[in-house]
């Protein structure tokens, strides 16, 4: 891929059993280990983690300058699967920059975005085939996938200089996390959130 020029450039998106790029730049792969003290239930993450350190999600990036003007793009695929009663999901963060939005697609699975903004205002939306979600300037953003078996792929692209800041919500989760219930997802409150104003005490 042309890294650091402005030509124009093609990729497609191969959907077969995976789906991914015919070309790109950057392969991440996100593993439990890469979560600590992200789930509520320690102990399950613990016990889990013994086992075996699962593939939670992987991103295939298209690498860009990142600078005003350039726009990052990728897939971003979170595996199904449950830690305790919370299913995998990625770190989710604030943009550094936080005036920067981010538009979603979804290409295959089910789950939701969880969101909020630093002031702890939250909105939870769904992702199915098909939803085009948009995130505006200082949301935090996480995807939850809540299929059993399917891998939940979306489409992302995003200003070239938002750049990622994991530390805050590191730090105490989204206010609302989104938990198995006799098997169907319920949205409840992160019993370790809490608000900006008590945060600062
Ligand atoms: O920029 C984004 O929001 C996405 O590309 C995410 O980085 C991707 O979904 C992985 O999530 P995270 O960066 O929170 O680990
Ligand atoms: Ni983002």
């Amino acid at each position: 891929m042309p890294e650091g020029t402005t030509q124009p450039f093609v990729t497609h998106v191969l959907k077969a059993e995976k789906i991914v790029f015919s070309e790109y730049d950057h392969h991440i792969q996100r593993r439990l280990s890469a979560m600590k003290g992200q789930y509520l239930d320690q102990a399950a993450y613990q016990a889990l983690l013994a086992r075996e350190d699962a593939l939670l999600y992987e991103v295939y990036e298209m690498r860009r300058p990142e600078v005003p003007g350039e726009l990052l793009f990728g897939l971003s695929i979170v595996h199904p699967g449950i830690v305790g009663q919370e299913y995998f999901m990625t770190k989710g963060h604030f943009h550094t920059v936080l005036e920067t939005a981010e538009v979603y697609y979804c290409l295959r699975g089910e789950g939701f975005m969880v969101m909020e903004t630093p002031e702890g205002e939250c909105k939870v939306e769904a992702l199915r085939l098909d939803s085009v979600l948009y995130v505006p300037p200082r949301w935090a953003h996480r995807s939850v996938n809540t299929s059993s078996d399917t891998d939940l792929v979306t489409f992302f692209v995003y200003p070239g200089h938002s750049g990622h800041d994991y530390g805050s919500i590191e730090q105490q989760g989204f206010r609302k996390l989104i938990l198995a219930r006799d098997g169907r997802p319920e949205i409840v409150d992160n019993p370790r959130w809490h608000s900006p104003e008590k945060r600062k005490k």
